[in-house]
């Protein structure tokens, strides 16, 4: 048994470093193709058809989708190798933090009402939780984006040992029979919103080096409430 865990654990380790080089030896690559579509399009600026330029530009919006999920693999594949560092941790002021920077980057895009339970404390490592609750809260913007009384809750479950904390909007919401799926990479329910599909597999992972448990309940139209707990 121990060779074969020893076996396994080989196994998983290069896996991990191929998809490492992998996404990281494909952004060289990359750049060069957007410099030269930039370059397509402001050398023959006058010479393209407005169908060439259009396809071009298509193109363009393609890489810049591209870049970004490889950019989430990255820091997706990083999450599994550093070195946790668990201290007490105000979870509260992070999500107020995040929170703040969201209504900062688009203040315009609708009103939503934030309710922060105080002053929830957890010992954790500070840098992982906080890109775990920054896909949280994104996704819960994200999908209460077409409601007009928006509402985002972070609160803790009374009574519960140990503790369960969650985030819950009552935005589009999906259907619970997804509700385990959603953690696995590019696993996307909804068309016409952006994303990779990537960040619940990386709050899966944030929470698994926690040797914590995360799940989600929703309904279609209702909005969805993530839970978790960290040990
Ligand atoms: N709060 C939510 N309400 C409704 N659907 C959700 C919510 N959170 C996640 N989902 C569904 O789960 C899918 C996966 O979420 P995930 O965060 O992994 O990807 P994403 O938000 O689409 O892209 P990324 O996080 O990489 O930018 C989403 O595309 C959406 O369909
Ligand atoms: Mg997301």
């Amino acid at each position: 048994l121990v060779t074969y865990t020893l076996q396994l654990e080989n196994a998983i380790n290069e896996l991990k470093a191929f998809s490492y080089s992998v996404s990281h030896d494909l952004r060289a690559p990359l750049r060069a193709i957007r410099r030269l579509t930039e370059e397509l399009l402001e050398e023959y600026q006058t010479q393209l058809s407005n169908e060439v330029r259009d396809k071009l530009k298509h193109i363009q919006l393609k890489l810049e989708q591209m870049y970004n999920i490889i950019r989430d693999l990255l820091s997706l594949s990083r999450i599994s190798h550093q070195p946790l560092y668990i201290k007490p941790v105000n979870l509260s002021h992070i999500v107020q933090e995040i929170v703040t920077s969201l209504q900062q980057q688009t203040p315009d895009y609708h009103h939503t009402t934030f309710v922060i339970q105080p002053d929830l404390i957890a010992r954790c490592d500070e840098g992982l939780i906080r890109i775990m609750l920054q896909n949280l809260l994104e996704n819960a913007w994200k999908f209460t984006r077409e409601r007009a009384n928006a509402r985002i809750e972070f609160g803790s479950v009374p009574q519960s040992h140990p503790t369960v904390y969650y985030i819950k909007d009552n935005g589009i919401g999906f259907d619970p029979q997804y509700a385990d799926d959603l953690f696995h990479a590019f696993r996307k329910l909804h068309v016409g919103y952006d994303g990779s599909g990537i960040g619940l597999a990386t709050v899966q992972r944030i929470i698994n080096r926690h040797g914590g448990e995360i799940w989600a309940e929703a309904s279609p139209g209702k909005g969805a409430t993530f839970y978790f707990k960290l040990l």
